[in-house]
């Protein structure tokens, strides 16, 4: 038998996020041993940032091997995609059965299910972990997804639950086992989408209070403030305050100075493809990728302005005299809109824990964003309550809690979309949130007609309420005229 290493852990690819891990595992009394492919980066890690600490370097993959414990636990954090798997092909051959890689880059949930297959085939154990929180996270305490092989959870669990961010009086990780082979990425995809959303529906409450109420950024600074103290009490509308009381040099704040064309990296995107791949209805995060689109058409926007009218009501739109009940009003359909958010998210992860057999902990996935990342909130507290309360929950909205919640904003709610809808200022994600929950709360909806439709001119076939178990078509025109249900697939 080769002789045991003094590194727990190693991890490849020294780029900030990488050395931040290093440097929080390091400070937990974890030995590791850092490797990037210039060693350079390895040396000057080790004389500056590792200085002093239980940090170890490699100059090559072979000698990172030699140094660790077995079985070898070895994170890459690279570019996802095809750096991942080309150190993955370097290190096999270097490995030995049970031996751990773990990928704690941004990559596809798919490329982690191909990965699982692919090295239990060479007899090693293989974790997609998704990592969130930025640098500041990385350093101090991320929220940690892992997923893949169980076996490998034992000898990583530690580690992993000990670097990560802590919530509540007990002190509880933000990381868990999240399920097989892409669970963890997976997840990890749907809190980046729910990010998405959330910071719309923010943005949303901040343009009605500009555009209807008229508020100055310090007042709305105040507002968010306040808001934070209670159930939207979370990072992003944390920030949201300190953005708005921010100011520029010249004492304007800074925001109105920023052009109003929003960028991405794609994985709201991604959420957003899965949710139509798998045939749920997601539409808060789907909006939220499209409002951002919309916002990138700046000079199309901006002509269209000169041309197309808005309603007729003006700008003066009285609200009832009352601006701080309307402000109220706003914070509920923020709340409420929230709710279906991630209610819509957690759909999403149980139509994909179904298709993939992935046996998923709600309530976990709630507490592994409750601290750490982007969307951590005290609400999430909340969710990890309701399916604490009942694991089977089938939707959020049904629980006691949020079912109370989304009743006392509801009459709010719809207030701030009316008068928005009124005044032509556009709430694409407060607005779809409520379509969602009038037709989620529907016994009744239209759909009957969209299949007498189909059957007409594609022949599709429908069911009769009086006798669900047989598809019927009906010959609708009885004018002669075949239909033929090989034209039209609609
Ligand atoms: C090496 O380090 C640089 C940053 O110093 C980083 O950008 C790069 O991804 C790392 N690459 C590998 C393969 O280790
Ligand atoms: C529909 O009804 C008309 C009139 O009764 C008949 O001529 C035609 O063949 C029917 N078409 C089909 C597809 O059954
Ligand atoms: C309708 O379909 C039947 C069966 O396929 C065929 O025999 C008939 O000629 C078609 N009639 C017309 C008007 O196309």
């Amino acid at each position: 038998m080769a002789s045991e290493g003094p590194a727990d852990i190693a991890l490849i690819g020294l780029a900030v996020m990488g050395q931040n891990l290093i440097l929080n595992m390091a400070d937990h009394g974890f030995t590791v041993c850092a490797f990037n492919r210039t060693t350079s980066k390895v040396d000057d890690f080790l004389a500056n940032e590792a200085k002093g600490k239980s940090i170890i370097g490699a100059h090559s993959l072979e000698e990172m091997v030699s140094k660790l414990k077995k079985p070898r636990k070895i994170i890459i954090l690279v570019k996802a995609g095809q750096a991942v798997d080309s150190f993955i092909e370097q290190l096999i051959p270097l490995l030995e059965q049970g031996d751990i890689i773990i990928d704690g880059g941004n990559s596809e949930y798919t490329d982690t299910q191909r990965r699982c297959n692919y090295l239990k085939s060479k007899d090693l154990l293989f974790v997609g972990s998704g990592v969130s929180g930025g640098e500041e996270g990385a350093r101090y305490g991320p929220s940690l997804m892992p997923g893949g092989h169980p076996e490998a959870w034992p000898h990583i669990k530690e580690i992993f639950q000990c670097i990560s961010a802590k919530v509540s009086d007990n002190n509880e990780p933000c990381c868990d086992w999240v399920g097989n082979d892409g669970a963890g990425h997976f997840v990890k995809m749907v809190h980046n989408g729910i990010e998405y959303g959330d910071m719309q529906i923010i943005c949303e409450a901040y343009h009605l209070m500009k555009m209807i109420l008229k508020l100055s950024n310090d007042e709305m600074a105040d507002i968010f403030a306040d808001w934070n103290k209670q159930e939207l009490d979370s990072f992003l509308i944390e920030i949201t305050s300190d953005i708005m009381r921010y100011k520029d040099d010249d004492g304007q704040p800074l925001v109105e100075k920023i052009l109003d064309s929003a960028g991405q990296k794609g994985t709201g995107k991604w959420t957003a493809i899965s949710a139509l791949d798998f045939g749920v209805p997601v539409t808060l995060i789907g909006e939220s990728v499209f409002a951002r689109c919309l916002s990138s058409l700046k000079n199309e926007r901006l002509a269209a302005s000169e041309i197309l009218s808005g309603p007729s009501t003006t700008m003066e739109f009285d609200v009832g005299g009352d601006k701080k009940s309307f402000i109220d009003d706003i914070r509920k359909a923020l709340y409420a809109s929230k709710i279906v958010s991630y209610a819509q998210g957690f759909m999403l992860l149980r139509e994909a824990a179904a298709k993939f057999d992935w046996n998923l902990n709600y309530g976990g996935i709630a507490l592994m964003w409750r601290g750490g990342c982007i969307i951590r909130s005290v609400f999430l507290g909340n969710i990890k309550k309701a399916f604490d309360n009942n694991p089977e929950l089938q939707n959020l909205l049904l629980d006691d809690f949020f079912r109370e919640e989304i009743s006392k904003c509801q009459d709010s709610w719809r207030n701030v979309i009316a008068t928005a809808v009124k005044l032509g200022i556009p709430t694409p994600a407060f607005s779809t949130a409520l379509a969602f929950y009038d037709g989620y709360r529907s016994g009744q909806l239209p759909a009957n007609l969209i299949q007498a439709q189909r059957d007409y001119f594609g022949a599709h076939t429908y069911q009769r309420i009086d006798n669900p178990g047989n598809f019927i078509h009906t010959n609708w025109t009885g004018k002669g005229g075949n239909v033929s249900s090989s034209t039209y697939n609609a």
